[in-house]
């Protein structure tokens, strides 16, 4: 049996799916409050059978900090998918980023150790990863300068550094390290998300992401726990694109403006005003330096090596899009 923690995140909700019509016998984690209309609504978009589906999901509730909650979940499962973050980039969620990727991550491992498991797979982020100038990607060091990098990428490398460890230790696990995904999700929750912004406002910034559609992520994560590949970390990425490329063509679906280009040094000029704008537009406080770091940055990853390991293809960026746009946000805007 399979067990996915985030299990109503935007891509543990696909891996869900993906592994029930496979067959496989799948117990979902959720906690007492979260949304599963959501997500049985968006299975709509992924599927034609989507109440069929939705209904083989046995769904439990995971307390990472409950010992019993943990060995309840755990029970009879040989194979672990561990989504489950909380994703912000908002100073204000500093401690819940860390506590749940660190603190979440490490007990979920403890656990694992005395249960049946045999095979674990982490979901990181591409952000734990930097490109250098021949386009050769390696793991940001271990120097964690919090004006460097978000409490998230902080939280990520933390965590990834548990999974080796536990690898080390002997258990099969394996890391992937998506970069931006698109996908029908949650992410109505989530304002901060890039979609969201460069949609809401006429805003965009100078550098650029990686993206990959989330229903790739998923089959490329199945696929790695079937091939039995573990002790590896593996960037995903399908597209590379500047952030005003991005914007452009959000905007331009939605009929909008085209975005207007804040450069670095005007995101500095605001940043130092930030406490008097904080009080006429919340999002003033997002522009924090390492905030600034990221959207300035032009950080392209490579899918070179998962290409070189598994068969895989992928949804270009315009498919994607379409796909998000012409589904998920004209129910949100309903
Ligand atoms: N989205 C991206 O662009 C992206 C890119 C790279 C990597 N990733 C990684 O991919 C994974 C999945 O991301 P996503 O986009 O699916 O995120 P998401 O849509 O925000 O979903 C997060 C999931 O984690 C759960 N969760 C959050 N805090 C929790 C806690 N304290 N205890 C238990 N469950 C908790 C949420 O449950 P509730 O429904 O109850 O809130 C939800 O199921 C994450 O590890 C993320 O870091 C995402």
């Amino acid at each position: 049996m399979v067990l996915v923690t985030g299990a109503t995140g935007l891509l543990g909700r696909v891996i869900v799916l993906e592994l029930v019509k496979r067959g496989e016998k799948v117990r979902a984690c959720k906690r007492p409050d979260s949304d599963l209309s959501d997500v049985q609504k968006s299975y709509e978009y992924y599927t034609s059978n989507a109440d069929y589906f939705f209904d083989l999901i046995e769904w439990v509730d995971l307390d990472f900090n409950q010992h019993q909650s943990l060995y309840t979940a755990l029970k009879d499962i040989t194979d672990v998918y561990h989504c489950a973050a909380k994703i912000s980039f908002d100073p204000q969620d500093k401690d819940e980023v860390l506590e749940t990727g660190i603190v979440c991550t490490r007990n979920l491992l403890r656990a694992c150790r005395y249960m049946p498991v045999k095979k674990f797979l982490f979901v990181s982020s591409a952000a734990t990863l930097r490109v250098n100038k021949n386009g050769l990607e390696s793991q940001i060091n271990g120097n964690h300068s919090v004006k460097t990098y978000s409490p998230y990428v902080i939280s990520k490398y933390i965590a990834e550094k548990m999974v080796l460890s536990a690898y080390k230790k002997g258990l099969n696990a394996v890391i992937i390290n998506p970069a931006m995904i698109i996908g029908i999700g949650n992410q109505k929750k989530n304002d901060s998300h890039l979609l969201e912004i460069f949609k809401t406002n006429r805003i965009t910034f100078p550098g650029g992401t990686s993206c990959i559609d989330v229903r790739d992520v998923a089959k490329i994560a199945i696929s790695l726990l079937e091939k039995n590949i573990f002790g590896e970390r593996f960037s995903l990425s399908a597209e590379n694109v500047p952030y005003k490329d991005l914007a452009c063509q959000i905007r331009n679906i939605e009929g909008l403006k085209k975005p207007i280009l804040f450069k670095k040094r005007i995101l500095k000029v605001m940043q130092y005003f930030r406490p008097i704008l904080k009080l006429v537009d919340g999002n003033a406080r997002f522009l924090t330096d390492e905030n600034i770091e990221f959207i300035c940055d032009h950080q392209y990853h490579s899918n070179k090596k998962i290409k070189n390991t598994i068969p895989c293809s992928f949804y270009s960026l315009a498919e994607s899009i379409r796909f998000y746009y012409g589904n998920y946000m004209i129910d949100k805007s309903e």
